[in-house]
């Protein structure tokens, strides 16, 4: 019995030391109400965004008057940052949904909540959120970029991992990765001295730009641009990997889908938005043609996590996604399952190997009886990428017969 009511003091104490560093329910009320801290020089390089985040109460010291510059932050520690910045709205209460080790009731569990009901977050993939792991600078940039609305980039970063470099590419150009002090290195951890200084500067692009930022008119049933949305499922972006990318030459690092699904957006603007299913596909291609065949022929229905928007609010939504095994992968199905597009006009578009969009246009039109569906655009996984199919793509657009 003394033995279970150590383990649970220490685990309390534990729990309590680790909520403070991002609480700051330790450090000196002068401290938190001026922003000045001993440990951080009035000239320090990231002196004054420290002062603007205390001064707000979005992120705090770690007790005794100091802020740590030079220590790591937790992952549920960035989310309560984030959450704080959103000030803090209802979360779903349901501790972050998927995630095995984000429990109710913790001092991190409605922003983990919110933030996987965002979008910002989705976790490693395997059920974890990682809410102790220290946040790397590149998982920064993605969760920022996420929360930007993954507004179109120029650049992708080519020192960062696939699944951060839209991310890392739109921070640097956005000034938010940039700069000799901040030495921005994607796979490293985050110090809170850059934690402080990436989030004051994406709150002063927000409050500078908010369409840039990408939290100003783009939320469903706000006034889009044009009400167009892009909404697409690409198995070689699904979780971050590479899943057919692995085992095919066809495709680079973006699935060909998903470069498909940027080429239109490039053309229309509006909305982009990607379908996640909730459990990782398998790596290896024989692997997930296998695991596909097995969810084609049980015709099952793949969760996929929750979208930041409602589809069925927009005016024109294209849809993408490769064929597989002749016909829409089972998360497309779910995904017609669950949105009820009448009034609603939808323009498909695949990619395939031979099958060009192997019936799933009048598949859709069957799922969908209330929407108009428009002539779709099949374009072969090995086309994607090529000056051709950017062409093809782009007098498939001007013909659409869109009022
Ligand atoms: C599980 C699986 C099943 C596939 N089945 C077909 C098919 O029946 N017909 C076809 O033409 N291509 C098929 N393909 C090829 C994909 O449609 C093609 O590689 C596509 O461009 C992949 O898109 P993505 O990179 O966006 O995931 C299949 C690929 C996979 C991984």
């Amino acid at each position: 019995m003394k033995r279970i009511l150590g383990i649970l003091l220490v685990t309390a104490i534990l729990i309590m030391a680790c909520a403070c560093t991002v609480m700051g329910e330790g450090e000196t009320k002068d401290a938190k109400e001026t922003g000045t801290y001993a440990d951080v020089a009035a000239d320090a390089w990231y002196a004054d965004a420290v002062k603007t985040l205390s001064e707000s109460g979005i992120m705090n010291g770690t007790g005794g008057g100091r802020f740590s510059p030079g220590g790591t932050f937790t992952r549920a520690q960035l989310v309560t940052v984030l959450y704080r910045m959103a000030g803090e709205p209802d979360a779903a209460a349901d501790g972050g949904g998927a995630f095995m080790d984000v429990a109710d009731g913790q001092w991190y569990s409605d922003a983990v909540s919110w933030a996987a009901a965002e979008g910002v977050v989705s976790g490693y993939g395997n059920g974890l959120f990682g809410t102790n792991d220290p946040v790397t600078q590149e998982q920064m940039a993605v969760m920022l970029y996420r929360r930007a609305g993954e507004p179109n980039t120029e650049t992708a970063a080519d020192d960062a991992s696939d699944w951060a470099r839209a991310a890392v590419g739109w921070a640097r150009q956005n000034g938010i990765a940039a700069g000799q002090e901040l030495d921005f290195s994607p796979g490293e951890a985050a110090s809170r001295a850059q934690v402080a200084v990436m989030t004051a500067r994406f709150m002063a692009l927000e409050a500078a730009d908010p369409q840039e930022s990408g939290n100003g008119g783009t939320e469903a049933g706000s006034d889009n641009a044009n009400d167009v949305l892009i909404i697409y499922f690409s198995a070689a972006n699904t979780k971050d990997i590479d899943a057919v990318t692995a085992a095919t030459p066809l495709i680079d690092s973006m699935g060909a889908t998903e470069w498909m699904a940027n080429e239109i957006h490039k053309k229309t603007g509006g909305d982009i938005v990607k379908i996640v299913p909730s459990v990782d596909y398998p790596l290896a291609y024989n692997d997930l043609a296998d695991y596909a065949k097995d969810e084609t022929d049980k015709n099952a229905r793949p969760a996929f996590e929750a979208l930041s928007i409602d589809p069925s609010s927009y005016k024109t939504v294209y849809i993408g996604y490769p064929v597989w095994w002749y016909t829409l992968p089972m998360v497309m199905e779910t995904f017609f399952d669950t949105y009820d597009m009448t009034g609603v006009t939808i323009v498909p578009f695949n990619t395939h190997e031979g099958s060009r969009d192997g019936g799933t246009y009048d598949l859709i039109s069957q799922r969908e009886p209330g929407a108009e569906v428009l002539e779709g655009l099949p374009i072969r996984g090995g086309d994607t990428g090529s000056g051709k199919a950017a062409s093809q793509i782009s007098e498939w657009i001007e013909g659409l017969p869109l009022k």
